[in-house]
């Protein structure tokens, strides 16, 4: 397939639209990640997401709308999902909602669920994409099944370019980290995977209380991906790291003032391609902006490891923790 890579102009944003109408994939950006999109209402199109990341079928997608009046002919909104959705919509937030038996989603969505999981993107080339394909879009993050998340254009051809047809260009991701998945289709609100809006978020905004249940309590997860093999580089990641082996890159966070080399030397002499600091002034945001994009670059580094420093677990902490203790366990 001969990929199109598109700047985000209206003119560029129409033709995307109208690929996706015809049933074609597109790599769009959001505030998270760059998604892989298709319409959520075509079934062939939908199948064609999963053959191009090598996702297991099983594993649902998020359908992503601009604006929540979009989604009430398919999702049941109550009390207390439009509560949420008025304060934090658009924005990094997935809510999964039952679905409503005249929704004509596509089945290949809620793989077998009775829910979907929706959402409203804070971007305005992603809504505006979103709106002129006259549909919705189902679209998980555009890298294949396993592998880091894209948060900028540039990753999204390194994992995908032989199979999405266009991508919509839009430099990097504000956020950088995938949203919040907090599922609504049961009594008690339960955050199924940490993002940018946290538990504390929602019971400040809502008064309404969340847990958390990041890892699956038994067998059957909640969210399918949950089980998955995911944010995974290719080399073995060390967490909480107070030293550095001499084999080992550095993701560092805050101040280097006390990292050692195992063997003698100094952390903040380690070859630059060696040495990723997340945020020398140790902002948690910007951390998790630039997560993803510099896990990529370390693992490229020649390293045999990377060794992370200690990240606070508070706000937006909690995902980043959460991505690096995944990443820890599944590297090979
Ligand atoms: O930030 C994001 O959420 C990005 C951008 C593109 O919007 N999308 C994204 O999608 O990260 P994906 O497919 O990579 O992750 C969706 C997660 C998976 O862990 C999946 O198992 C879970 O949401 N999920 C989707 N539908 C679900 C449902 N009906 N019930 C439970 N979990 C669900
Ligand atoms: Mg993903």
């Amino acid at each position: 397939m001969v990929l199109t890579v598109r700047p985000c102009s209206a003119d560029n944003i129409r033709l995307a639209a109208a690929e996706v109408a015809a049933g074609q994939l597109v790599a769009f950006p959001t505030e998270t990640v760059y998604g892989l999109g298709a319409d959520a209402r075509n079934g062939v199109a939908v199948a064609k997401i999963f053959a191009a990341k090598g996702r297991p079928q099983f594993n649902p997608v998020i359908v992503h709308a601009s604006c929540t009046e979009d989604l009430e002919d398919d999702v049941m909104f109550d009390e207390r999902a439009r509560m949420i959705a008025a304060a934090f919509w658009p924005g990094p937030l997935t809510l999964i909602l039952k679905r409503k038996p005249s929704s004509t989603l596509s089945d290949l969505v809620s793989a077998g669920l009775p829910t979907v999981a929706v959402r409203v993107p804070d971007h305005p080339a992603a809504r505006d994409l979103i709106r002129l394909s006259g549909t919705l879009i189902a679209a998980p993050s555009a890298n294949k099944s396993g592998s880091i998340s894209p948060t900028a254009p540039h990753h999204v051809i390194e994992s995908l370019g032989d199979h999405v047809h266009s991508i919509l260009a839009a430099g990097a991701c504000r956020v950088g980290l995938e949203s919040t998945v907090l599922d609504l289709s049961g009594e008690q609100a339960v955050i199924l995977r940490a993002g940018a809006v946290t538990a504390e978020d929602i019971a400040m905004a809502t008064g309404i209380a969340v847990s958390y249940e990041l890892h699956p309590v038994n067998d059957t997860p909640k969210s399918p991906g949950q089980l998955l093999r995911h944010y995974a580089p290719s080399i073995p990641v060390r967490l909480k790291a107070v030293d550095v082996a001499p084999n080992e890159a550095l993701l560092a966070f805050g101040s280097l003032k006390f990292m050692g080399v195992r063997g003698g030397g100094f952390a903040k002499d380690l070859p630059a391609e060696r040495m990723m600091n997340l945020s020398a002034e140790g902002d948690l945001f910007i951390a998790a902006a630039n997560l993803f994009s510099y896990l990529r670059i370390l693992e490229k580094s020649g390293a045999a490891g990377i060794a992370v420093m200690d990240i606070p677990d508070t706000g937006i902490g909690i995902a980043i923790n959460e991505r690096l203790s995944r990443a820890a366990k599944s590297a090979v």
